[in-house]
């Protein structure tokens, strides 16, 4: 039996590969370690627990003994590295957790990997890492080539990570890929991202806090295309190589949140315009040809049927985010929110 060890697989993405890997592949186990930060939670994990195929272990990434004696125990096949603080606002109030997990943890992964054999790793990205497109250039997209120029600490991170993968490749011939993804949405998404943000805070009748005037773009795939796109690049793509994933979707924040407003059936009164972020990124928009003409991968989730299917699953599993937002990120939605 395929044996794929899945860091991070208590969060957002994570946990969906998680689950999109045991119901495609039946002669898989997955090895999922997270360490549940605040973004990590096994209530997400718990149909998967009761699963005889999956295992897992509440370890940190940056903690070398524990990662290799894991390794040691569970031998894997292939590794999947999902484990990172990835919200770009936390990033701005505390940086250098984000180097030490994005790329510290993802070294000592990597290490792992070449110490047991050359496993087969593969590095979970963002298209953060190319910086942010004009919005006046619809013509222009992120392609592989794009040349790397992030703006956050989040994404200096994340592509301070992509350099020493594509190093830890071509110096110790690491049998790794690289995956760029646009903005992801769908089931299991934390709260403090935009989406759900929205949504409960709709539900609520809360005001939705957009940025600046919303007018950002982001380009957005639902959750389970990218899963199956990252599972077609680890059983296919080429090693040592880049792939961008997304849907040629790109939406006005504004947008979102009016539509959920609708969809919702709540008064659009409830959008209040704070203050932008800062170093706020303008525009994202991902060419995925590489991956479509290699990999014969294509979005499946339009979007107007992927955020329906969302904003129902949001009402289907309250006590899911309920517990999240009447918990510590009150403390964090302060923080975040107040004065703004
Ligand atoms: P998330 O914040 O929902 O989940 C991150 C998970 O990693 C959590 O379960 C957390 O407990 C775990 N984790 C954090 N630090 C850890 C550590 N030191 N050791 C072990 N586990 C740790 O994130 P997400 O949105 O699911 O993103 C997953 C990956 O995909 C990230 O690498 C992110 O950069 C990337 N990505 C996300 C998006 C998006 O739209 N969310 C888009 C492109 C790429
Ligand atoms: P987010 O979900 O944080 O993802 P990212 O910053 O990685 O793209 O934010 C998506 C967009 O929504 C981004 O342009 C910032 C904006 N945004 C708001 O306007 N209000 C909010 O409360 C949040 C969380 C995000």
């Amino acid at each position: 039996m395929n044996t794929i060890l899945v860091t991070g697989g208590a969060g957002f993405i994570g946990a969906n590969f998680v689950y999109y890997m045991l119901e495609n592949h039946p002669d898989t186990r997955v090895i999922c370690v997270d360490c549940l930060t605040y973004a990590g939670n096994m209530s997400t994990l718990a149909k998967a627990m009761a699963d005889p195929r999956f295992t897992f272990y509440k370890q940190d990434i940056r903690d070398r003994a524990g990662i290799n004696a894991i390794f040691d125990r569970e031998k894997p096949d292939a590794v999947v590295n999902f484990a990172a603080e990835s919200h770009v606002d936390r990033s701005i109030e505390e940086p250098e957790l984000f180097v030490q997990t994005n790329v510290l943890g993802a070294q000592v992964m990597m290490d792992a990997c070449l110490a047991h054999g050359n496993i087969r790793f593969h590095q979970v990205s963002t298209d953060e890492v190319y910086g942010d497109l004009p919005l006046d250039r619809p013509d222009l997209l992120f392609t592989e080539d794009t040349p790397l120029h992030a703006s956050s600490p989040y994404s200096a991170s994340k592509a301070s990570a992509d350099l020493l993968t594509m190093a830890y490749y071509r110096t110790y011939g690491l049998a790794a890929t690289i995956s760029r993804c646009s903005n992801n949405y769908g089931p299991y998404q934390f709260p403090e991202k935009l989406i759900p943000l929205m949504i409960a805070n709709a539900l609520a009748d809360k005001p939705l806090p957009v940025y600046g005037q919303g007018l950002n773009v982001r380009d957005w795939l639902y959750v389970e295309d990218h899963c199956k796109a990252i599972d077609l690049v680890l059983q296919k793509g080429q090693i040592g190589r880049v792939y961008n994933i997304g849907g040629h979707n790109e939406m006005r924040n504004i947008d979102i949140v009016k539509l959920i407003c609708a969809q919702l059936g709540k008064p659009e009164s409830l959008i209040t315009y704070v203050t932008d972020r800062k170093g706020h990124d303008l525009r994202y928009a991902i060419d995925p040809a590489r991956i479509h003409a290699e990999l014969g991968w294509l979005p499946e989730t339009a979007f107007a049927d992927g955020i329906r299917k969302t904003v129902q699953w949001y009402l289907d599993n309250r006590p899911w985010w309920e517990q999240i937002v009447s918990g510590e990120y009150r403390n964090y939605y302060e923080r975040m929110y107040a004065n703004r």
